[in-house]
C-alpha cells in the first residue's frame, strides 16, 4: 500500500517570534529541516515515480518543499493554514491582553470558534474536503507539506479521531507522520529529523 507523509513546513520566522498566521520565509532551523527532509523524501520514494508533493500556496512550505527534486509539486489553497482573520500576525499573549472576550471564548469552545473575518476548525475540515477525495483516489504516495490546525484535521481523518479532539491533536515541528492504508487499518509511524 502506499503512504502519505503528513509534515509541518519548517520552522518560519513567525513561528520564532509565536506570530500566528502571515506569510514568512523559514529560520535557519526551518532551512535545514527543508535539506533533511528532501534527503528522506528521496530516499523514501525514490522508486515510486509517479509521487507528489503537495503544499499550501504560503511560502513556508513552499520553501519547504523546494529542496526536493525529482517530484511534482501542487499547490492548494485549502491547504494554507487557519485563517486567523482580525488576529492573523499577532501573538497569543497579544490576543488574550487586547481582545480578551475573543481568547476566552476560543478557548471554550476551539471546535468551532471562528475567528473574526477568519476561520474555525470546522470550516478549515469543510475545506479539506476535496483534499481528502483527491488523497484518497491517488495510488502513488503523496507528500503533504501543510500546517499545524490543517494537519491535526488531516491526522485526524485517517487516524480515525473524534472531532472534538481535533484542535488539540500534537503536530510537533519537523517530524513526519507517514500513513499506510491496508486492509487491517491505518498503520502510522513517525519520523523525528530533527528537534
Ligand atoms: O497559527 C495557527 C496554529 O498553527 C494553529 O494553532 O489552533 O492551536 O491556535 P492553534
Amino acid at each position: 500500500p502506499r503512504p502519505i507523509l503528513l509534515t509541518r513546513h519548517g520552522e518560519s520566522r513567525d513561528n520564532v517570534r509565536g506570530r500566528i498566521g502571515g506569510d514568512t520565509a523559514l529560520s535557519d532551523a526551518g532551512e535545514l529541516y527543508a535539506k533533511k527532509l528532501s534527503t528522506f523524501v528521496e530516499k523514501r520514494l525514490k522508486p515510486e515515480r509517479a509521487a507528489s508533493i503537495w503544499t499550501s500556496t504560503l511560502q513556508r512550505t513552499i520553501l519547504t518543499a523546494s529542496p526536493i527534486v525529482g517530484f511534482p509539486k501542487i499547490q492548494w489553497r485549502a491547504l494554507d493554514e487557519i485563517n486567523a482573520g482580525v488576529c492573523d500576525g499577532m501573538t497569543y499573549e497579544e490576543i488574550k491582553k487586547n481582545m480578551p472576550e475573543e481568547y476566552e471564548s476560543r478557548k471554550k469552545d476551539k471546535l468551532r470558534y471562528r475567528y473574526p473575518r477568519g476561520e474555525s476548525y470546522l470550516d478549515v475540515i469543510q475545506r479539506l474536503e476535496p483534499v481528502i477525495i483527491e488523497l484518497e483516489r491517488q495510488r502513488a504516495p503523496v507528500v503533504v507539506i501543510s500546517h499545524q490546525a490543517v494537519l491535526r484535521a488531516l491526522y485526524a481523518y485517517f487516524a480515525d479521531r473524534p472531532l472534538k479532539e481535533i484542535p488539540h491533536i500534537e503536530v510537533p515541528l519537523h517530524t513526519i507522520i507517514e500513513i499506510q492504508m491496508g486492509v487491517t487499518g491505518v498503520q502510522e509511524k513517525r519520523y523525528k529529523l530533527m528537534d
